[in-house]
């Protein structure tokens, strides 16, 4: 799914079978193929092997249980410990090593979000997050001894890592694992407490140096001047700072909007969104600076399109789609022609019109899954190009743009990267314009950490329309709601409401 897809799609949209592989497309494959390549545990897994990862995590799961409840010695630890290594086993057998990582309250296998499993084994992947373990590789050649000598890694207590100079990497480094990989949490910066109101100033700073980032690329790329990398990458930088300090900061900011500059600030959302949800993974530093940068950069394949294409408000036509279809090839040229940025950089611009049911375009032969990042990036696009007006569609208002998104989950969109989405945003997103069963109208602040349909409000107008004292209420809360709940989202464009002046 896409801006296009979702608005466009039907009569003019050309099949995915459309022309061949120009050379460039060739050496963007060969590029992806390196990234996955390099990436630990990237390799593509069939459906069955995914299905079958819920095995391993219950062998891990009953492993770290029975080491927790019985002697090293006892027979049960060493039965799970067997159990543990056949399953494993077989995935070695068929070749590809098995890749955990474990998240705040998600687990992957190799880079596949396992959304079932994650809410089915959410003690495991607390309990391995709180000793430090932010993934695990059986890689092949492992023998049945190794995972025994193992054992203590897996079923370790969090005061005891605590109290180990290393943490559980040293726990990890005398269990003497040649074919057990473990990599401890890599947290390069921490949470900075920030005032509230420095955090704000913060997010507004990174938002409006973003946008001039991208007016500064555009005027270099019609000049057919080079990308100025270290400014690419600063600019991520802070963005994921932001975000790290104060996400709410951020992602109130990602609901501004401009017509005459659509492409320059859906970039900008786009980038938060990202960073955002993407944080909700992972703290490492060096995989948000990726996402950020390809995120920022991945419609830059536009600002080469025609445009009285881009700008056209009726339907477009068969030459005109495939056009339009080029700019993530175009994009991902210009961005692979810039030194020094990440290549999955490169990869996210490349696919971030791919789709999680393999479809969406350029097409893929073979067919294989996108790049985590890049399916990060769909997520965003989808929701921001929605609620933004473009010259061929009206905006959507926030609510049914979150309910489409929950719609595509496992056909256009990564379903586990969905929840996570609507978890981060509500189904009220910050800087909604909503009704309130009272009358009342109220802008939303912030999603409630407990309550999607119940997010943090500030009531603005009472139920005649008249202007009241902002009041800050968190719907979730009894007794701040006083029965009260969200209606629906309203167009603030046709209230004369300026959402800016209330947050
Ligand atoms: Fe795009």
């Amino acid at each position: 799914m896409s801006d296009e897809h979702l608005s466009r799609a039907g009569a003019h949209a050309p099949t995915s079978a459309e022309g061949s592989q120009s050379e460039a497309e060739r050496q963007l494959e060969r590029i992806t193929a390196e990234v996955r390549e390099s990436a630990a545990g990237a390799r593509a897994f069939s459906v069955e092997q995914i299905q079958r990862a819920r095995e391993v995590l219950a062998r891990l799961y009953a492993l770290r249980r029975a080491r927790r409840l019985y002697p090293a010695e006892h027979p049960a630890v060493a039965q799970t410990a067997r159990e543990l290594y056949s399953v494993i086993t077989a995935y070695h057998n068929e070749g590809v090593d098995v890749s955990l990582t474990f998240f705040e309250d998600e687990v992957l296998l190799g880079e596949q979000v396992l959304a079932e499993d994650s809410m089915l084994f959410d003690q495991l992947i607390r309990d391995m997050v709180s000793i430090g373990a932010a993934s695990i590789t059986f890689m092949r050649g492992m023998t049945l001894e190794e995972v025994v000598r193992f054992i203590p890694v897996i079923g370790a207590r969090i005061e005891e890592v605590e109290q180990l100079e290393g943490g559980v990497a040293t726990l990890a480094e005398r269990a003497r694992c040649p074919h057990i990989a473990i990599s401890a949490v890599s947290v390069v910066r921490d949470d900075v407490a920030v005032e509230e109101g420095d955090a704000r100033e913060l997010a507004k700073a990174t938002y409006t140096g973003t946008l001039e980032l991208l007016r500064e690329l555009e005027r270099l790329i019609k000049a057919n001047q080079s990308v100025n990398v270290s400014h690419v990458k600063n600019t991520a930088r802070s963005l994921v700072d932001s975000v790290l300090r104060n996400r709410y900061a951020m992602l109130e900011l990602s609901g501004l909007k401009s017509f005459d500059e659509y492409t320059f600030y859906h970039s900008v959302n786009v980038a938060i969104l990202s960073v955002a949800l993407g944080s909700k993974l992972t703290r490492d530093y060096r995989f948000l600076s990726a996402l950020g940068v390809g995120a920022i950069l991945h419609d830059i394949g536009k600002m080469s399109v025609d445009l009285s294409v881009l700008n056209k408000t009726g339907p477009l036509t068969s030459d005109e789609w495939t056009e339009m279809r080029r700019h993530p090839v175009r994009g991902a040229e210009i961005v692979a022609l810039t030194s020094g940025i990440d290549r999955a950089s490169i990869v996210c611009v490349l696919e971030h019109h791919m789709r999680y049911d393999l479809g969406g375009y350029p097409a893929r032969e073979p067919a294989r899954q996108q790049h985590i990042a890049s399916r990060i990036v769909a997520v965003a696009d989808a929701y921001d190009a929605m609620t933004s007006q473009r010259p061929y569609s009206a905006p959507r208002m926030q609510d049914e743009a979150m309910s489409v998104v929950a719609r595509c989950a496992g056909t256009a969109l990564d379903p586990g990267l969905v929840r996570q989405f609507i978890d981060m945003m509500g189904y009220y997103p910050p800087r909604s314009l909503v009704l309130l069963d009272t009358g009342e109208t109220a802008v939303v602040v912030s999603p409630s950490a407990t309550d999607r349909a119940r997010p943090v409000v500030r009531i603005i107008a009472g139920p005649d329309g008249t202007v009241v004292a902002p009041v800050d209420l968190d719907l979730s809360r009894a007794d701040q709601a006083g029965g009260r709940s969200v209606v629906r989202c309203l167009d603030p464009s046709g209230m004369n409401i300026d959402i800016a002046e209330f947050l």
